[in-house]
């Protein structure tokens, strides 16, 4: 039996269910009707709309409606900075630029500095320099300078506590408990760095002195914290926020294995020497047959094999193309060694081109970073 699934901000783990996940936190499915109205507004559908990798949504119409009048939206999105960038982290980033060129929008970026010193063993110090890493990283993505800002929780606390207090004020222990299995064990930073990531989707409105709507993109694990946001946002006198939940790309390892800083062969990092990289891909879990007769009878599974899932995620967006390697992977025509060659080609050029735009992102790093 697969080991139970389990998804929260903290931990993913086991046979990821994206059906049962709907279901249990009450999201909505990204439907063919949402799919053409998202095209109409946007002229085109972005490949991880097409694919569904963006399957689940809170209150996207809306966001639509508000379009379709012209009424201008922000995007919001963040990372955790516990470590270097992986390729999973940079889904929901991607997706974001294309959304800020499609529907000219600006986008808020919260790094959590604090939440990941309270969460793990790590100094303050640390995960503080993290963040102004991994915001290298989000600049390289070639977001728009005048409609794109950065924060640093720690590095924007003034402005950030103000509106988190607003927010703690209206969330009980008794929730906070229920929502993210805080324990008594748990410490009170803990208890309290909710209100800080449901503040920032109000942050937009504060800064602008109306209300704006907001959309956040996010993998799944962190709709709980949007629950909590939108529970609090009326009272507050500010719009619920709309949310976006992509799945999450797996481990180098195989279907249910997980990335993680600590284990370098898990992941792809956006640092990596693009040659180590290519190494981990030879390296990586595959869905060929044993040897390369019974490969070429039986043929190979896609969709546990991982060059095809990074493809398929992530670099290769042509649909016609995927579907080429998927089928000729299927068939045993095209071997595991090649398809790991094709993905690897892919990661190659993209982390050498990342790589310097990352560098350029250094002399341009204080044009997006908001402080007090
Ligand atoms: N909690 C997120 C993490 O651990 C960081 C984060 C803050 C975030 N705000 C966000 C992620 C908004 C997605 C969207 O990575």
């Amino acid at each position: 039996m697969a080991k139970e699934m389990k998804v929260t901000p903290w931990e993913v783990s086991g046979h990821i269910d994206y059906e049962k996940l709907v279901k249990s936190f009450g999201t909505q499915h990204v439907t063919p009707q949402l799919l053409r109205r998202i095209e109409k507004a946007a002229g085109e559908l972005h490949f991880m709309l097409r694919r569904k990798i963006f399957f689940s949504h809170r209150d996207m119409d809306w966001i639509l409606d508000k379009a379709e009048k012209g009424e201008k939206f922000v995007l919001y999105t963040g990372r955790g900075p516990s470590g270097d960038t992986h390729i999973g982290h940079i889904m929901p980033w991607i997706f974001c630029k294309w959304l800020q060129d499609k529907f000219d929008t600006e986008l808020y970026f919260q790094l959590t500095d604090d939440e990941k010193f309270l969460h793990s063993d790590l100094s303050l110090e640390e995960t503080n320099r993290l963040a102004y890493e991994n915001a290298l990283d989000v600049i390289a993505l070639g977001f728009d300078p005048e409609k794109t800002f950065l924060f640093v929780d720690t590095d924007y606390g003034k402005t950030m506590y103000k509106i988190a207090v607003q927010v703690a004020k209206h969330v009980t222990f008794s929730t906070a408990k229920a929502v993210f299995g805080f324990e008594n064990s748990t410490n009170i930073g803990m208890a309290f760095y909710p209100a800080m990531q449901a503040a920032t989707a109000f942050l937009p409105s504060v800064l602008k002195g109306k209300k704006i709507p907001v959309l956040i993109p996010a993998a799944i694990d962190q709709d709980p914290y949007w629950r909590v946001t939108r529970d609090v946002a009326e009272k507050l006198g500010y719009y619920k926020p709309a949310a976006i939940h992509n799945t999450f790309l797996p481990g180098l390892q195989g279907p249910d294995s997980k990335m993680s800083a600590s284990k370098p062969d898990s992941a792809i990092f956006t640092t990596d020497n693009p040659r180590d990289a290519r190494k981990k891909i030879m390296k990586a879990f595959s869905g060929g047959a044993g040897t390369l007769a019974e490969h070429r009878k039986h043929g190979g599974n896609p969709d546990v094999d991982t060059s095809y899932q990074y493809l398929y995620n992530v670099f290769e967006e042509d649909d016609e193309k995927i579907k080429e390697i998927r089928n000729a992977y299927k068939s045993g025509a095209m071997s595991a060694g090649e398809i790991k060659e094709i993905l690897a080609k892919k990661v190659e050029r993209f982390l050498k081109e990342h790589q310097e735009r990352r560098e350029r992102a250094k002399h341009r790093i204080d044009r997006f970073m908001l402080k007090d």
